[in-house]
């Protein structure tokens, strides 16, 4: 069985390299990341296509408005079939709440399972430099963890480096989804907050999402192996 707890992303434009990248990988990867640049190019054929090569998906549009429209959208999003959808925590208490129980309610109605419904934190990419709150990184992340969870919520995405903190605060059922994720040597690039893949789940992470480190790769399937065998216990 694969293990799960990868989640690589595919931010890709075609499909032609989606199918290349799923086909490589094989049966080492069963869980993708579906974000806005695929998502946005080639629209929802991509998720009926991933379910037909049995795999999970985590559609990743980081929905942001106001509570109706949230709801709504995220409605509409459930009928696609994706594993997770996911809303920002910025967005409020009210929203969250409003978007997790028109979910339950609408997939009860059509009797599908529910999705599960997780918030965005602090985008790994913020550093303290760049960030704009007053408190720090790590305070607001355990607020909007907490706020995410009292509103009915799944589980959050954050950086690995926070996952101990929500761990500690939001007990062992919450999901923490960690981008970030580097392994030691590779590029850093656009990311922040970030830590190996055994440091991210000896710190608590449920999932790790992983997009360069193993698309850029030169031998992708290897890289994924190779996060595999350091998550492995
Ligand atoms: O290539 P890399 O491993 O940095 O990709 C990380 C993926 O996780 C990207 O698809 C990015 O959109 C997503 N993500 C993130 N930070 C968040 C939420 C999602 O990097 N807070």
């Amino acid at each position: 069985m694969a293990d799960e707890r990868l989640i690589v992303a595919l931010d890709f434009h075609k499909m032609e390299d989606v199918k290349n990248l799923v086909n490589e990988l094989g049966d080492s990867v069963i869980f993708y990341k579906v974000g806005m640049e695929l998502f946005y190019s080639v629209g929802a054929g991509v998720v009926d296509w991933l379910k037909t090569q049995n795999k999970k998906v985590f559609l990743d549009l980081k929905l942001h408005d106001i509570p109706n429209t949230v709801a709504g959208g995220l409605c509409s999003l459930m009928n696609l079939g994706a594993d997770i959808l996911n809303v920002h925590a910025a967005g409020g208490f009210t929203m969250m709440k409003t978007a997790a129980e028109k979910l339950r309610e609408e997939s009860a109605k059509a009797g599908i399972v529910k999705p599960k419904l997780i918030a965005i934190t602090i985008l790994t990419s913020i550093n303290e430099n760049e960030w704009y709150g007053a408190e720090k990184i790590s305070e607001q992340v355990v607020k909007f963890a907490r706020l995410a969870q009292d509103a009915g919520l799944e589980g959050v995405v954050a950086s690995p480096q926070e996952a101990a903190l929500i761990r500690q605060n939001c007990g062992k059922d919450f999901l923490i989804i960690t981008p970030g994720i580097r392994p030691a040597g590779s590029d850093i690039n656009d990311q922040s907050r970030i830590s190996t893949p055994a440091a991210a789940i000896k710190n608590g992470a449920s999932y790790l999402v992983v997009g360069r480190p193993i698309r850029a790769a030169e031998n992708p399937k290897l890289a994924a192996e190779n996060i595999l065998a350091e998550i492995k216990c």
